[in-house]
């Protein structure tokens, strides 16, 4: 049995079996092809924080494999008034065939998953988003920029770090841009420089976006705020002056740049409207991708 609390723990190869199993999957759900590969499978969904795309994604992945999913909010269930991680795990496990879950700390999602008898899918924590990821390098494949030098500039947070390991991991070059109060966590930083020895990535940090942004081929970014850090809004926004991708950023970038979004986005901070709207193509097939990745996923996780 094999969790997916990070990418970390997985090679290029199974990064690539993953999403092509999910291009797969994503070319018969096109052609209206359901093929019941999860048969009878019970996928609970906890939510200690908001979603839109993670709770649909994995609610309509499951019931088009042939499975079913169960949506248990925080605020809902016994967690959310102090039952113990570990005894949500022990129950919800003898129940369920897969889980996937929305948290806060790391800690509190491997606490959950070592005394889980079932799979379980990190769906967002602090420090990581990976299922994030397996849906924008899906979309970075079919947009033909797998190979593409990728800058992310703005908060080092969850989806930074997710984007340093999935570069370090594939061999990708990726700059990040963020300033100096904002970088992503040291462990990261070392645990890609050892990944891309291997690998031959090249994760490049500067606190300026436009030395990260020169000649991209993906531009990337996310919310300055993240869930959990609304006391710091204020001074977040003054501290991220300077960071937001304008059409002069983008400028630029390679004429032909992909921009990425997991969203929810914020107009007017990490990116303007105009950049936003003239992207939204691809924002939008990223996000679609969610569905598709994680039905990859799961196949993968229960065979
Ligand atoms: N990108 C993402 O995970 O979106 P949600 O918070 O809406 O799930
Ligand atoms: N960094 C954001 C990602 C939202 C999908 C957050 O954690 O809120």
């Amino acid at each position: 049995m094999k969790h997916f609390l990070s990418l970390k723990d997985y090679s290029k190869e199974e990064i690539l079996e993953i999403i092509e199993l999910g291009l797969q999957i994503k070319k018969e759900t096109k052609n209206k092809i359901f093929k019941p590969y999860l048969k009878n499978v019970n996928l609970g969904m906890i939510f200690e924080k908001s979603s839109t795309r993670t709770r649909v994604s994995f609610e309509t992945g499951i019931n088009q494999l042939g499975g079913n999913g169960l949506f248990l909010s925080s605020k809902d269930i016994q967690l959310g008034r102090g039952e113990p991680i570990k005894d949500t795990a022990r129950v919800i496990s003898r129940m369920v065939d897969l889980i996937m879950i929305r948290t806060f700390g790391q800690d509190r999602l491997e606490e959950f998953a070592k005394y889980s008898k079932v799979p379980v899918i990190n769906g967002l924590t602090d420090k990581y988003h990976p299922v994030q990821l397996l849906a924008d390098y899906m979309t970075m494949i079919e947009f033909n920029k797998q190979n593409g030098v990728c800058a992310y500039v703005g908060d080092g947070n969850n989806m930074t770090h997710s984007w340093m390991i999935l570069a370090s991991k594939l061999g990708l070059e990726l700059r990040i841009a963020t300033p100096d109060e904002y970088k992503p966590e040291a462990d990261v930083l070392d645990m890609c420089e050892e990944f891309s020895k291997k690998s031959g990535a090249k994760i490049i940090y500067t606190n300026d976006p436009k030395v990260a942004i020169k000649d991209a081929d993906v531009v990337t970014t996310d919310t300055w705020i993240s869930m959990g850090q609304e006391e710091e809004k204020e001074k977040r926004i003054k501290d991220f002056a300077g960071y937001t991708i304008d059409d002069e950023m983008m400028k630029l970038a390679k004429d032909d740049a992909l921009f990425l979004h997991c969203l929810p986005a914020y107009r007017g901070y990490e990116v303007t409207e105009e950049v936003f709207e003239a992207h939204a193509d691809e924002i939008f097939t990223e996000a679609e991708n969610r569905l598709h990745a994680q039905k990859g996923l799961m196949v993968w996780l229960m065979n």
